[in-house]
């Protein structure tokens, strides 16, 4: 099937070290938006992940089976050197709150910088998810906590195996 010369793709980079509703959320909304949002799993990031890059595209395939203009990919490198390499043309971040806002603010002009015809796309997500951080997931899981609610099924199944020292792929 030939893709419309004029189709915009957005990349929706990051490290989903996991992935949460938030994560989610953002997704769906950025699949209204454009017609292929690729979702871009940093796979060279300085801090150890507790997921592997395998494990963190399986979970993002598994959640967008039924989406099919959401695709999961790695890169690594910059950022605008991958999106111009997929013919996209938008970056999306989701913005949760302030403290979102300077860190997300010089990564967006920081990218234009490197390449003026990529737009960054800030979208918030539904309020229920604006406190859902990767981070306090895996810290509050480590500690005991719910997390319920908070990632899609097959991330709390996976971090309970962790937990427990068993892993599945
Ligand atoms: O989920 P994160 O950790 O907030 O995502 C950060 C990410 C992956 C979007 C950012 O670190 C990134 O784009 N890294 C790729 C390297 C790059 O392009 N750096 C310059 C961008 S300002």
């Amino acid at each position: 099937m030939g893709e419309r010369a004029n189709a915009r793709i957005a990349v929706f980079p990051g490290s989903f070290d996991p992935l949460t509703n938030g994560h989610i959320d953002i997704i769906q909304r950025g699949a209204k938006l454009f017609d292929r949002i690729i979702v871009a799993v940093l796979t060279n990031a300085s801090k150890t992940p507790l997921f592997t890059v395998d494990e963190r595209l399986a979970i993002i395939r598994e959640n967008f089976q039924q989406t099919p203009n959401v695709e999961a990919d790695g890169f690594d490198g910059l950022v605008v050197d991958y999106a111009r390499r997929k013919g996209a043309t938008v970056l999306v971040r989701g913005l949760r709150g302030i403290s979102d806002f300077e860190y997300e603010l010089q990564m967006a002009m920081m990218n234009r910088h490197l390449d003026a015809a990529i737009e960054t796309v800030f979208m918030m997500p539904a309020e229920q998810y604006t406190y859902v951080s990767s981070r306090l997931i895996k810290e509050v899981m480590t500690l005991g906590g719910s997390i319920t609610g908070l990632v899609p099924p097959g991330v709390e199944k996976r971090l309970v195996d962790k937990k427990k020292g068993t892993s599945r792929p």
